[in-house]
């Protein structure tokens, strides 16, 4: 694989810019393009609308209701912005692949040996089946459910990849044994406690407050692959808590 890029760009291509750049700003995402991590550009689709309407959708040929994106601004959108031909464009459409953990890692491995990330919005019904052929090379869904438009998908996306170049999170952010890490073997994270000791009669469990290391090591790993098993039990955990393909990272 080529050398990682230095600053990564992930372009977001919208028809809501504002309430994109807005997220982009904020929190781990924010700080990352400010520590000159990865960038984030913003790229308008209405601004590649042809008529002074500024229009980028109509109605379906063959009749139907909803409202469909139309192919050329989105193209356009596309070509305006990319630099790298094989770059990976990705729509946001409830038809698309389902996002998870281990596809954020393939895009951020896409993301860092193309130097860019392209992510475009859907919005209305769809796009023109034409844009799609011609620009978009992968689709993905954050989950079986409709949302009004992509923007929310394309930012779930941006965090779960920016979280993941490396150098974006310190120490305090605590990600190492998140959901799904290789820490967690692949399954949920454990229960965690802060002050005070004993809140409405509830308490804080012994162990925690024993100060002995391996005992909350074992602790927090047995809670955590019982939960696993209690609420995922799709993510089909081995007795040992640990998924094959999560083991070797520990
Ligand atoms: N657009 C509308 N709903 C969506 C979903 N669930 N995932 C991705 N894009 C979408």
């Amino acid at each position: 694989m080529p050398p990682a890029v230095e600053r990564p760009v992930i372009r977001i291509l919208t028809l809501f810019p504002d309430m994109v750049r807005t997220v982009l700003e904020t929190s781990i995402p924010g700080r990352a393009s400010r520590q000159g991590l990865v960038e984030y550009q913003v790229v308008d689709i209405r601004d590649f609308a042809v008529d002074k309407h500024r229009t980028v959708d109509d109605t379906a040929y063959g009749g139907g209701a909803g409202m469909i994106m139309m192919a050329r601004p989105v193209v356009e959108a596309v070509e305006s912005c990319r630099r790298d031909p094989e770059a990976t464009v990705v729509l946001t459409t409830p038809q698309g692949e389902t996002f998870d953990e281990d596809l954020t890692l393939e895009l951020v491995a896409e993301l860092q040996s193309r130097g860019e990330l392209i992510l475009i919005c859907g919005h209305y019904k769809g796009i023109d089946e034409r844009a799609r052929e011609l620009v978009v090379n992968r689709e993905i869904s954050i989950g079986d459910y409709v949302l009004s438009g992509g923007e929310l998908p394309a930012l779930v996306i941006t965090d779960a990849v920016v979280r993941r170049i490396e150098g974006v999170l310190h120490n305090s952010d605590s990600a190492a044994n998140d959901s799904f890490t290789a820490v967690r073997g692949g399954g949920l994270d454990c229960a965690w406690y802060t002050k005070p000791e004993e809140y409405r009669g509830l308490k804080v469990p012994d162990v925690l407050l024993s100060g002995h290391h391996a005992l909350i090591e074992r602790w927090r790993r047995e809670n955590a692959a019982g939960r696993t098993r209690d609420r995922r039990p799709d993510l089909d955990l081995p007795a040992d808590g640990r998924r094959e393909d999560h083991k070797e990272n520990q």
